[in-house]
């Protein structure tokens, strides 16, 4: 038996063990219903019925990396740059605090505006803005060990940054010789920082095999993320990989059961990769374990603007309109949105 413990929602996590490696190779050989069934199960237990709500702010789509996958990768050349003003982000968190977000995550890409103390002062802003109770997530990927601990200091009380993929050639490739030891040292830099951790990968990448998978879920676990995103690969015409295909909905659903099955604490979001291959996407992965949904709360003058995969969805819609959306996708699943801030849960591995 996979799931131990009482069937009580929110009971003590500590009586949900996580799957050991010989069990997350066991499950990833079940049929895909098995597998969403058993995850689901072990949100339940230890999330509820609750999908929590965070308002995601793309605060800038200039980046000096050039990952082979990315839209607003720096060689794209045909890529509308925008950044948000510091007026623009105060009032777009503060009419999210009035809609009922507790929690602003604030990404964007590796902005050389933002190096130095850049970064900082949008923190600062982000903390003003948000006020004292409600959570900051930043993810601007990597930063020095010393700008992780200024952030924390500023406020900020969580760090998102992928791995992306646990194979090493295929990250070095992919990410245009980054290794993913450095990627790997940056996330530890986060921990010590005493930031709230996440990170997660992309499914369906090329090159990608099924062990890549497994081990994927594996370093997920090792790490012992507390919150963890996993989107399938889509290819965005003007980048190098164009031409390679996208991952398909149920290799992203397997690996999000996967995740939720190695590390039950998690906060995983149904993520708007998976939303954009599918229309079902999203509810999909609630069913395969996740338990955190991201409106997109970004003016939508910008919306359009960061493209990191083409298609993307709800870019007409505003963050606020997602939320009336999202609260009818998820009553349909036997779900309800939570506005609570859902900090990380103590993880158990
Ligand atoms: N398709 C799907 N996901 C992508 N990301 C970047 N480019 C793509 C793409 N073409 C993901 C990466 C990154 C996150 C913000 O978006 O995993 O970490
Ligand atoms: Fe954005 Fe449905 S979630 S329109």
């Amino acid at each position: 038996q996979l799931i131990r413990g009482p069937g009580t929602p929110q009971a003590s996590i500590a009586s949900i063990s996580a799957a050991s490696e010989s069990e997350i190779r066991e499950l990833a050989r079940l049929p895909l219903e098995e597998l969403k069934a058993l995850a689901r199960a072990a949100a339940d237990r230890v999330h509820g019925n609750k999908v929590l709500l965070r308002g995601l702010i793309e605060v800038t789509n200039h980046c000096a990396m050039d990952c082979l996958y990315c839209g607003i990768r720096r060689s794209n050349t045909r890529a509308v740059r925008y950044r948000l003003s510091h007026e623009e982000l105060a009032a777009t968190i503060a009419a999210g605090r009035r809609a009922g977000f507790m929690t602003f995550v604030l990404q964007g890409g590796e902005d050389p505006a933002l190096a130095g103390d850049g970064l900082l002062r949008l923190a600062e802003t982000a903390r003003t803005a948000a006020g004292p109770e409600a959570a900051i997530t930043l993810s601007f990927g990597i930063r020095s060990r010393r700008q992780y601990e200024e952030l924390k200091a500023a406020g900020a009380d969580r760090y998102l940054m992928r791995f992306e993929t646990a194979d090493p050639e295929l990250h070095r490739y992919l990410r245009n010789g980054l290794s993913l030891e450095q990627r790997l040292k940056a996330l530890e830099d986060v921990r010590a920082a005493g930031l709230q951790l996440g990170s997660g990968f992309m499914t369906g990448l090329p090159g990608e095999t099924g062990e890549t998978l497994i081990n994927n879920v594996l370093l997920a676990q090792r790490l012992g993320m507390e919150m963890g995103g996993v989107g399938p690969f889509i290819p965005h015409p003007e980048t190098p990989l164009r031409d390679a295909a996208g991952g398909d909905l149920e290799r992203a659903v397997r690996a999000t059961a996967l995740l939720r099955l190695a590390l039950p604490a998690c906060h995983i979001p149904a993520t708007t990769a998976a939303g954009t291959i599918h229309p079902e996407g999203r509810e999909q992965m609630l069913e395969a374990g996740a338990n955190v949904l991201m409106p997109n709360i970004t003016p939508v003058v910008h919306k359009k603007h960061y493209l990191l995969y083409p298609g993307k969805i709800c870019i007409d819609e505003s963050g606020f309109q997602c939320v009336g959306c999202l609260s009818v996708r998820v009553m349909g699943r036997g779900l309800r949105l939570s506005w609570e801030r859902g900090d990380a849960l103590p993880v158990v591995t």
